[in-house]
């Protein structure tokens, strides 16, 4: 049977493709494996008799994505199903996969592998002084407490007879700079988490995160509980056990500054500062 000129070219296409994937697959067999350890903590709260130990995982590079993540995600496919750890967006942006790399705070999303050294392991932890729940996975609920109970959300004072879903809250271009470095927190934890104080008094001082989204409150020129959110941190342990030791902001993967965040609080709390009055005032927009 005669083959139509469209059929050989769609053969000789097809064996091209085929050849230069075998190619490929040859070449990628032969490249020569490039091993490096991840020494990972490991706590399974179903096994009360077992401590908690590491365990060490050998991962090829070579056929891993750039990040830790990467290679967390590669062990619990590949490896070990029963690894548990938090991770959702693999971009930064959701904060869940804080957790103690190479003796830093940091998101394992955005950490690179360090590829140069093999022979030098990767150590993962989880975020230190916090309960674990399993593995990698540190108990959050005194942070989210922590972040409920410096109420996190615009409140006025007419609340109540102001008329809403017809006008914005406005904010002159300046107020709304004020936020900048503040409101792109993604409450990871890390920060609160590499400080001492926080290790030692974590029931009783809110710690960085949580202060500097108070800060990001206290400071929003739409917001009108400034006094009685400056009084909730009036005692000694909230805000005062913070003695700018910095770690918070030397660790932030955001690069973001909570320790200048909590001496702005202190500042307004001791009277030395206060905040300014709003650029645009927007209570009229809302009278019936
Ligand atoms: S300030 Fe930085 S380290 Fe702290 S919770 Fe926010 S993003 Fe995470
Ligand atoms: S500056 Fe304050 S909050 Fe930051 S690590 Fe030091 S003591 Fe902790
Ligand atoms: S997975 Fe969301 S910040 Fe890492």
């Amino acid at each position: 049977m005669a083959l139509t000129s469209e059929l050989k070219m769609l053969l000789i296409t097809r064996g091209t493709f085929g050849q230069l994937r075998r190619i490929h697959a040859s070449a990628a067999a032969q490249a020569a494996e490039r091993l490096k350890a991840f020494e990972i903590y490991r706590w399974n709260p179903d096994k009360p008799g077992e401590k908690p130990h590491m365990q060490t995982y050998k991962v090829d590079l070579n056929t891993c994505g750039p990040m830790v993540l990467d290679a967390l995600i590669k062990i619990k496919n590949e490896m070990d199903p029963t690894l548990t750890f938090r991770r959702s967006c693999r971009e930064g942006i959701c904060g869940s996969c804080a957790m103690n790399i190479g003796g830093t705070n940091t998101l394992a999303c955005i950490s690179k592998i360090d590829g140069g050294d093999l022979n030098k392991p990767v150590k993962i932890y989880p975020l230190p002084h916090m309960y674990v729940v399993k593995d990698l996975v540190p108990d959050m609920n005194n942070f989210y407490e922590q972040y409920r109970s410096i109420q996190p959300w615009l409140q006025r004072k007419d609340e109540k007879t102001e008329e809403k879903g017809n006008a914005q809250y406005l904010q002159s271009v300046d107020d709304r700079a004020k936020l900048d470095g503040l409101y792109e927190c993604i409450l990871c934890a890390c920060c609160s988490t590499s400080c001492p104080s926080y290790w030692w008094n974590g029931d009783k001082y809110l710690g960085p995160a949580v202060l500097m989204q108070a800060y990001r409150w206290i400071i929003d020129s739409r917001d009108e509980s400034t006094k009685s959110r400056l009084d909730q941190l009036r005692d000694p342990f909230s805000v005062y056990r913070c003695h700018t030791i910095m770690n918070c902001t030397r660790t932030c993967p955001k690069g973001l500054n909570p320790g200048k965040a909590i001496a702005e609080i202190k500042k307004l709390l001791g009277g030395i500062a206060t905040k300014d009055q709003p650029g645009l005032e927007t209570a009229a927009l809302h009278k019936k």
